[in-house]
């Protein structure tokens, strides 16, 4: 089988180890293996001492424990640990879908929401966030059309696939809106695949969201410590649900895939969760220092760029007024080092680019392009 192109990991393959600006990037300012311990208060001696044998295939049940301390309906056995949080994605979807099914997936999105869907040969529906025309316009200039979500779906609808906060715009529902996405899906019976991968990140702490597992016993949550903690390197993720017979249908498929963790990822990531508190606020702190930069340079560039400001997550899904979102990336990239990700990447037409607003570098990344609008405007 043809796999579809992933475009987002494409063009990061392109462009992520060679551009010396990446202003786009989703995950948060990553540590050292060093820094982490010494946040932690631990030593390289519980690593030293680890055999790296085969893991559990669940996951480590200290890991497990930890994690479900997230969540208030998850016990340790509910957790499935992942190879890589795009793992859930992949064996989730394999687990519950069958050709012809009927899936509904929140769009724009990181493209294995809906292209896993796609390769399984289900009919899959965008359900379209909808951009004001100029915010101010209901909160971040982007709203849930939860109408559309009504009608769209039907008795044959198997699933429903959201992600909040949403990458790339930085949407957060209001906790009325969660709970009535959430009422929609259960009335139809469908599963609920919660892609929660920036939870808390949001940027008023008050607004965070009960997680998709905790409200509703035919959902699946996804999260992992590559963007709210940071550490995309670990290659870090779990799954949190309350279908027995689901999740033994999901660790079925794990077995094609990474069978189990990484040992030293199972350690570090317990490491991390001690004090995944701290990495969370110490990155909620540097998205509000890049927020604070961003809203004078995008008041000052209104004619080129339509800001909607984020209200959660690491990124920001900015429109351009006049010019391909493509050509603007592939030019500024080209001439300056400077890495913005075009929406053609995300499907999602031709009109707006992603900034990332997690990374210590988004000051000198900024200036950078600041300076080369200036240029372009002689
Ligand atoms: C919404 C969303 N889900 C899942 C993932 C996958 O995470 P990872 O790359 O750590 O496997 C990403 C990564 O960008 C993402 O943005």
């Amino acid at each position: 089988m043809k796999s579809k192109p992933f475009h987002t990991e494409r063009f990061f393959a392109i462009h992520e180890f060679t551009a010396p600006h990446i202003l786009c990037a989703s995950d948060c300012e990553s540590l050292t293996v060093d820094e982490l311990l010494q946040l932690a208060g631990a030593s390289w001696e519980s690593l030293g001492r680890l055999r790296l044998g085969y893991t559990e295939s669940q996951g480590a049940p200290a890991l497990r424990e930890r994690i479900a301390a997230l969540y208030t309906s998850a016990s340790a056995d509910q957790i499935v640990g992942l190879g890589a949080p795009e793992e859930g994605i992949f064996i989730t979807l394999h687990a519950l879908l069958e050709p012809d099914d009927e899936v509904i997936v929140l769009t724009p999105c990181y493209d294995s929401l809906v292209n896993v869907a796609e390769h399984l040969g289900c009919r899959v529906v965008r359900w379209s966030l909808v951009e004001a025309d100029e915010p101010p316009a209901g909160p971040g200039g982007w709203r849930l059309d939860l109408d559309a979500l009504e009608q769209a779906v039907t008795p044959r609808t198997k699933l429903v696939i959201v992600n909040f906060p949403h990458n790339p715009t930085g949407y957060l529902p209001s906790r009325d809106e969660w709970r009535a996405i959430v009422r929609i899906v259960e009335r139809s019976g469908a599963w609920l695949f919660s892609d929660e991968m920036y939870r808390g990140l949001e940027h008023d702490l008050a607004a965070r969201l009960p997680s998709g597992c905790d409200l509703y016993e035919r959902a699946v949550t996804l999260a992992g410590l590559s963007k709210t903690y940071g550490l995309p390197g670990l290659r870090a993720g779990w799954l949190a649900l309350q279908d027995r017979s689901l999740q033994e249908r999901i660790m079925g498929w794990k077995d094609y895939t990474t069978i189990c963790a990484s040992a030293p990822a199972e350690v570090l990531a317990q490491i991390a969760l001690q004090v995944g508190d701290k990495l969370a606020e110490r990155n909620r702190r540097i998205i509000q220092g890049n927020l604070a930069l961003a809203e004078p340079f995008f008041a000052r560039w209104q004619t080129v760029f339509r800001w909607n400001r984020p209200q959660a997550g690491s990124v920001a899904f900015v429109g351009l007024r006049t010019q391909s979102a493509r050509e603007f990336s592939d030019r500024l990239v080209a001439e300056r080092g400077v890495l913005l990700l075009p929406s053609t990447g995300l499907g999602f037409g031709d009109g707006h680019v992603r900034f990332g607003l997690g990374r210590l570098d988004f000051p000198a990344g900024l200036e950078q392009l600041d300076r080369y609008l200036i240029e372009k405007a002689q």
